[in-house]
């Protein structure tokens, strides 16, 4: 299919060439959610989050309170905040938002962030099926910038913008953490062909140093998983922290 040609031209938040993204990606979402919508016949879809957040939650909560897990409580694990409030959470890219609405189940209040205006539809009707609160934002992360100091988690799955990444060590809270899951350049050799092939969405193993910026890293893992589907895929997991003390750059679009 010919894409449109690409037009600077600001319309809100989204400029008209990133509006094809947009758009291209709405009409996945319009094929999946009619797929969903036949195979569930009413049914509130099952919140499915990506396995790596359950596993870096429980790094994190290790690293941060220790160990030792005596209750519910300490199981799951919230940051304190300055106002007693449930912690904040951003996923960049958030999709349909199983990520979103697993944090929020776990008690934050939980943000995802995508250019597609029909996947954050989709994420607040999911929300209000189950009777969650989230904060649900069409935007695009070219340009989006996601505050100051605000949130005490940032998540990131199957998305590589390396532009907005470098905005998220502002974006947290000092002492806030990052967890970011993405395909490598290893990926296109195992995958047979599936998944994403453009270098422009594929992490190089050398590149994580300067993509983390002033974070501290906590936890690397480059790996090789088969799919289920007879194919595997390769991924870079990465679970870092930002620094309590120390300045870091201002946002930059
Ligand atoms: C492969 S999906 C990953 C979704 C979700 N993170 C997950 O793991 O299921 C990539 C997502 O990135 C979003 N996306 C693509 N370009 C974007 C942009 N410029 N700004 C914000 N979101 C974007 C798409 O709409 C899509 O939901």
């Amino acid at each position: 299919m010919t894409r449109p040609p690409s037009k600077k031209v600001a319309k809100g938040n989204l400029r008209l060439d990133r509006v094809s993204d947009a758009a291209r990606w709405n009409a996945r979402y319009d094929k999946l959610h009619a797929q969903l919508d036949k195979a569930r016949r009413g049914q509130t879809r099952p919140v499915e989050p990506t396995p790596f957040l359950e596993e870096a939650l429980d790094f994190i909560r290790c690293v941060e309170v220790g160990p030792r897990v005596t209750s519910r409580t300490d199981e799951l694990w919230l940051p304190t905040t300055a106002t007693g409030e449930p912690p904040e959470s951003l996923d960049l890219a958030s999709g349909t938002g199983d990520d979103v609405l697993h944090l929020a189940q776990r008690g934050w209040r939980a943000h995802g962030v995508d250019v597609s205006d029909k996947a954050t539809q989709i994420l607040e009707r999911r929300a209000r099926d189950l009777e969650l609160s989230v904060g649900a934002i069409t935007a695009d992360l070219e340009t989006w910038c996601p505050g100051s100091e605000r949130w005490h988690l940032v998540t990131c799955f199957k998305y590589l913008d390396r532009r907005a990444l470098s905005r998220v060590t502002h974006a947290l809270k000092p002492g806030g953490h990052l967890v970011f899951e993405t395909f490598s350049t290893e990926h296109p050799r195992v995958s047979g062909g599936r998944g994403p092939g453009n270098s422009r969405f594929l992490l190089d193993p050398n590149e994580v140093p300067s993509l983390l910026e002033d974070l501290q890293l906590l936890h690397r893992a480059d790996l090789v998983e088969p799919t289920g589907d007879g194919s595997s895929r390769a991924l870079i997991r990465l679970i870092a922290r930002r620094p309590v003390t120390g300045p870091v750059a201002e946002c930059r679009t």
